[in-house]
């Protein structure tokens, strides 16, 4: 079994690979082009931890290259493509709204064509609760109306689902649109808030808190995440759906900051900034259609994925600063 997994080198991707590792013994092609939106040592050291593995193939590459794209169908016959990579940064879309539609809506149309052409058993592609956008009911339900995007990046990811939708009606490519919501753990995504929130409380520097402190999160631990993940490659009811893999408890991040300050020991300097456009006041996953569907129940509770999360931090701290 050979199984694609693009945005390998990523925070999620890279949870991922090594997750299918424990759980199988597929052949995985790891893709990633390990662009600069965030620092590229930081993939290079997530990718590292599985390199090695005769089980994956890591391939420095570019999704947005068609051809490119097409030969890697033909040479490998993937049977599974699980589809992570992306542009994931809101407040960055706000200014660079081009990339995310090159990225996450051409780049996306280049695998899902692929795999028409080359059919595969089924195809994942990492949506997430921004789709929501703004005036969707709270908690979010697939099967409810969804409201306006309120980023490039949100609008991105909702042309990326109605691609893939359109691909199972009008070309039957399996896909399954998993609905991610504000995942969290080690090798968190420097540019999210709780990445940004540690740092600064460690630091003992100001923190940026855009609006009141009482915008919610859904917030999910990657665990979590990639058991739903794995689960959509093969439950059979999933195909031509969107499902959301959230947590169902929402946190407000003022309460957010106060939990990952006593995991810190010290007290937060908060900086109050003006709430953001491109944020949305709560997101909150209904997980009916994932029980049902996925077998889903997230098991991470937030107060022990956080001292993860920190205690992974410290680590990363100790050996930055080793000579
Ligand atoms: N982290 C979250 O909270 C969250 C929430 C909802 C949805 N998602 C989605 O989950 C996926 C993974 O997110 P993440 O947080 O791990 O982000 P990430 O930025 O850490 O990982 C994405 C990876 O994709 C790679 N990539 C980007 N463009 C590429 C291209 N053209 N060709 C090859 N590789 C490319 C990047 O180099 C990066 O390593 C994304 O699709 C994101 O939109 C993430």
């Amino acid at each position: 079994m050979s199984i694609l997994i693009t945005g390998a080198a990523g925070f999620i991707g890279s949870h991922f690979v090594q997750c299918l590792l424990r759980k199988s013994d597929s052949a995985i092609v790891a893709l990633d082009n390990f662009n600069d939106y965030y620092d590229p040592a930081r993939k290079r050291a997530n990718a590292a931890l599985f390199a090695d593995d005769p089980r994956v193939t890591l391939i420095e590459g570019d999704f947005c290259d068609t051809e490119f794209v097409f030969r890697l169908f033909q040479e490998y016959q993937f049977e599974f493509v699980v589809h992570l990579g992306a542009y994931a940064g809101v407040r960055y879309s706000m200014d660079h709204p081009t990339i995310y539609q090159q990225v996450n809506v051409c780049g996306t149309a280049n695998l899902l064509e692929a795999a028409r052409r080359r059919p595969v058993e089924r195809f994942l592609l990492a949506s997430s609760s921004t789709v929501y956008g703004d005036g969707a009911a709270v908690p979010f339900r697939e099967d409810a109306p969804l409201g306006t995007p309120t980023s490039p990046y949100g609008s991105s990811k909702r042309a990326a689902e109605l691609l893939a939708q359109m691909y199972y009606e009008v070309h039957d490519v399996p896909t399954v649109s998993l609905r991610l919501f504000s995942v969290y753990g080690p090798r968190l995504r420097p540019d999210l808030a709780m990445a940004i929130f540690v740092e600064r409380i460690a630091r003992g520097e100001p923190l940026p808190l855009f609006g009141d402190g009482s915008i919610r999160r859904d917030f999910t631990h990657v665990d979590d995440v990639c058991r739903g993940l794995l689960a959509a490659m093969t439950a059979p009811g999933a195909i031509g759906k969107a499902i959301n893999l959230g947590s169902d408890r929402p946190v407000a991040m003022s309460q957010l900051i106060e939990m990952l300050a006593r995991q810190l020991g010290r007290k937060p300097n908060i900086l109050s900034r003006p709430a953001h456009p491109g944020d949305l006041a709560a997101t909150h996953a209904d997980l009916a259609r994932a029980r049902e569907l996925l077998g889903y129940e997230p098991c991470v509770p937030l107060a022990d994925g956080l001292k993860e999360y920190v205690a992974w931090f410290r680590r990363l701290q100790g050996v930055a600063t080793c000579p």
